[in-house]
């Protein structure tokens, strides 16, 4: 996969970093799209000490005008974008549980400035470039809470979570996957959103029973699907399921 080129963004650390490791050792050059510059350059040269192509781009995607540079940096020194790997994302502790009747718009707004707009951001950003790939790849980093059939199932193992905030902003995210997926059909591109299982990262304070390269797996897997591998799917780990990987239900 030489000659390949991949934007993560959010890759300075957790799932991110992982995938940057995973699709650099696969011979692609990685580019580390991350908000703050000295940890975007430590991850850059860890990266690199790893053996992987890695450059750093500074990229805050809720900051219209940092997109933009980067899809005119791409541009530039690439030419074309052949895997977009869309990661970054916040959970918010805003002092309330984040029921629904306790949730503040405030809060909604902020969370979804990140995980639902800043990837509309990104993706219209480098889509001109992705079409110019042979197999444009685009993996959208969501969640299993994000899924209304997962969370509402009485004997799955998220029902108790009433939760809205981050769930509903990983149901939109889903919504524009399946979305997106349907205009690029007729295209080389394939859209899929990752649900990479509970990490230990610092999203959750570490609490994850996965790994940060376990969920990073599924990243990969989807930004390296074959030509005729599935679009418009929400797959990874399947908690519900005893584990192991394939599609979720949306
Ligand atoms: N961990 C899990 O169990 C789990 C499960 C399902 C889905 N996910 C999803 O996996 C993705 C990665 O999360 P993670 O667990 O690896 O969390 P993490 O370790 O907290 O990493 C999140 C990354 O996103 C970056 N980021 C946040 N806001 C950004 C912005 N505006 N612009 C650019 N980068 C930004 C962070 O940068 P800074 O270092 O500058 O903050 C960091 O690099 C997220 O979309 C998350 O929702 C995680």
């Amino acid at each position: 996969m030489t000659n390949m080129t991949a934007l993560i963004t959010g890759a300075n650390k957790g799932i991110g970093f992982a995938t940057a490791r995973q699709l650099g050792a696969l011979g692609m050059t990685v580019l580390v799209g991350a908000r703050e510059a000295e940890r975007g350059r430590a991850a850059e040269r860890a990266l690199r000490d790893g053996g992987a192509d890695a450059v750093f781009v500074p990229l805050d995607i809720t900051d219209a005008e940092s997109v933009q540079t980067t899809a005119t940096f791409v541009q530039t020194e690439y030419g074309r974008l052949d895997v977009l790997v869309n990661n970054a994302g916040i959970v918010l502790a805003d002092g309330t549980r984040g029921l629904p009747s306790e949730t503040t718009v405030a809060t909604m707004r902020r969370l979804y400035e990140t995980n639902v707009f800043g990837v509309v951001a990104v993706t219209n950003a480098l889509l001109p470039l992705l079409h110019r790939a042979p197999a444009g790849r685009i993996v959208n980093v969501s969640s299993e809470v994000g899924s209304i059939a997962v969370m509402t199932d009485p004997a799955g193992a998220l029902f108790e979570l009433t939760s809205v905030p981050y769930p509903s902003s990983k149901a939109a995210l889903n919504m524009l996957t399946a979305m997106y997926a349907k205009e690029l059909r007729d295209t080389g591109i394939k859209v899929n959103a990752a649900n990479p299982g509970y990490c230990a990262t610092d999203l959750n304070g570490n609490n994850g029973f996965r790994t940060a390269e376990q969920g990073a797996e599924v990243s990969v897997h989807l930004a390296t699907l074959p030509a005729d591998g599935p679009s418009g799917l929400l797959w990874g780990f399947q908690m519900d399921a005893g584990g192991g990987y394939g599609v979720l239900p949306w």
